[in-house]
């Protein structure tokens, strides 16, 4: 088969895959080790999803009150509602401070206090003295934080002579007879060209696939790419049926309008004109964690509470701030509530609805980035040659349910221990292997198969049915009845891939080829998703069911393994969650009961 394409064989000590905060931060990191490195990335790196991050990025530097990263890890734990491993927030909530520092060094614009420290906003589930007061911990730049920090980040990778692969669509992991992943391959979409990359490590950093859902604050490019090529490789997915609803995307338009808001200040009113968030988390109020807000406004517009014409949204209230205020630290959202609401946020609230946005599960890794292999009963084996990193893992420090801010400390803090775990690992005389003979050649395979689909379904009505199916049976709140009937219509979107329809059989910027291949990497996703969700009997953090209300840490508290065959058929698996603590700075957080 592979001598039909020609193929472009590159070798490299590392190969990065995607250029968002996570990728980027681990590319640089990688080559100021002095490790050969190359990043392919379909977008341009300026325009992965991380530019669209807004609030920011948790640390507990103290700037604006006293703080400590023990209140954070309790606050993450928390969050997680005790599904995060408690190592790799230990790990993560340390590792904050320096990582910001080190981000201030290499020069993101955050905003400042009057002393000129970095500023820090309160955000949901950040507190003080394990639950006390309200904590502001959030770093940001405005409420452009991603997009200061997305910049910074390849400036710094250019600077080490990184070497960039743009607009490559990486297809599928080149792995050996021992489970040993040796490389990747990839499609250069500009060229129509077929490459083979061989690398000592190769590392995922390919974001959340929130593009399964119809309404998602995510890009379009958000199509979990280095998930769905895990799964082929018959490695398993972790925690997936963990989605997050951000309380606050533009209602029609699903476009982020940032929890700093309701952190400087805004609040959230029904239809008649009640804060009812008073009701939900007397404490936290506007400021309580993601999935109890999502799910307290859900409840309002199904009391006959919602705003709007139809009843079925939510006011977003700060006019009150002014316009100095919202100038200075909200302008970003300002002009997106103008563009897609047609809203003068000096003026009126801006209307809004609980939206998918971020995926707490993904692939399994340890606190290093090192991908778990979670099979023979060895919760430590990895797999050699392949690490995960950013949204695309799942290390665990979400988590059923992930703190804002956190997600961006996340990716710096595991883009740079990929790096320093590299550094160990890849030594100068490490020497590269052949690869095996049939290395790509079922890559191939697969996309010449897709690339000549004559069957009758076009890949945009397939992905409309999936996204409606996730959207409406994989929800805010979920039922068994609602699950297994999107079980058995994930299904059948999974088997109607068969009969899928592509028009155009180049590879030179073939749209429609790209937009098949990112929806073989939803589909998988969104069956484990959906399978997992139904699995799960009870309700932590983002997984609500109405027919089982209540935590179960007895029979529930552990993560949810998944694998996915050709066939579509689903294997769950179960494995423990980390109870202990890397050092004794601070003891295992034992369970309790969530209020905010
Ligand atoms: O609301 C926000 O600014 C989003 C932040 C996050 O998801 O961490």
């Amino acid at each position: 088969m592979s001598s039909e394409y020609k193929i472009i064989d590159h070798t490299y000590d590392v190969v990065v895959v995607g250029a968002g905060g996570a990728g980027l931060r681990s590319t640089f990191g990688m080559a100021e080790k002095g490790l050969k490195t190359a990043c392919l990335t379909k977008v341009f790196p300026t325009r992965s999803h991380t530019v669209a991050a807004q609030g920011g990025m948790s640390a507990s530097l103290g700037n604006m009150g006293e703080d400590s990263w023990q209140w954070h890890m309790y606050d993450t734990v928390k969050g997680s509602d005790w599904l995060g491993d408690q190592d790799a927030i230990e790990y993560m909530c340390r590792e904050a401070v320096p990582a910001v520092i080190e981000l201030e060094h290499y020069g993101v614009p955050f905003s400042r206090t009057d002393e000129g420290k970095i500023y820090q906003r309160p955000f949901g589930g950040m507190t003080t003295n394990y639950g006390e007061g309200i904590a502001q911990r959030t770093c940001a730049a405005a409420d452009r934080t991603g997009h200061a920090i997305l910049h910074t980040l390849y400036q710094q990778s250019l600077k080490h002579q990184a070497e960039f692969f743009i607009e490559y669509f990486a297809l599928d992991l080149i792995m050996d007879e021992e489970g040993v992943c040796r490389g990747v391959m990839a499609l250069n979409m500009a060229e129509g060209t077929i490459h083979r990359f061989r690398a000592h490590m190769v590392v995922l950093a390919t974001g959340g696939y929130g593009r399964a859902y119809f309404s998602a604050t995510s890009a379009h490019t958000c199509t979990g790419d280095g998930g769905g090529m895990v799964l082929r490789a018959g490695l398993p997915t972790q925690d997936m049926e963990f989605v997050q609803f951000h309380p606050t995307g533009i209602y029609g338009a699903g476009c982020l309008i940032t929890e700093g808001v309701r952190g400087e200040g805004g609040y959230l009113t029904n239809s008649e004109g009640e804060r009812f968030m008073e009701r939900y988390a007397p404490n936290a109020k506007d400021l309580a964690s993601r999935d109890v807000v999502s799910r307290s406004m859900t409840m309002e517009i199904r009391d006959g509470r919602g705003v709007g014409g139809e009843n079925d949204h939510i006011f977003l209230n700060l006019m009150h701030l002014g316009p100095e205020v919202i100038g200075e630290r909200l302008p970003g959202i300002a002009e997106s509530a103008r563009i897609f609401a047609g809203v003068d946020v000096t003026k009126e609230p801006i209307p809004v609805i609980p939206t998918v946005h971020y995926n707490m599960g993904g692939i399994p890794t340890n606190y290093h980035g090192e991908v778990l292999t979670l099979k023979d009963g060895n919760p430590d084996s990895v797999v050699p040659g392949l690490m995960a990193i950013g949204e695309a893992a799942c290390v665990s420090v979400h988590g059923a349910n992930r703190l804002g801010s956190n997600s961006l400390l996340d990716i710096v803090v595991f883009g740079r221990a990929s790096a320093i775990r590299c550094a160990e690992v890849i030594k100068e005389d490490t020497a590269h292997k052949p690869l095996p003979k049939d290395a790509g050649d079922n890559c191939l395979a697969r996309l010449d198969k897709l690339r000549n689909a004559k069957g009758s379904t076009p890949t945009a009505d397939l992905r409309l049915r999936m996204q409606r199916t996730m959207q409406s049976d994989a929800a805010v709140f979920r039922t068994g009845e609602s699950m297994q009937e999107g079980v058995a219509k994930m299904d059948e979107v999974y088997k109607a891939f068969d009969d899928i329809q592509t028009t155009d059989r180049s590879l030179v910027w073939n749209s429609d080829l790209i937009e098949t291949l990112e929806l073989d990497n939803l589909r998988t996703q969104a069956v484990v998703t959906i399978n997992s969700a139904l699995n799960r009997k009870e309700s932590r953090g983002a997984h609500a069911r109405e027919d089982y209300p209540d935590r179960d840490d007895e029979n529930w508290m552990k993560h949810t393994l998944s694998w996915i065959d050709e066939a579509g058929k689903v294997t769950l698996d179960y494995r423990p969650v980390h109870t202990y603590t890397l050092t004794d700075e601070i003891d295992y957080i034992p369970p309790k009961k969530r209020v905010y």
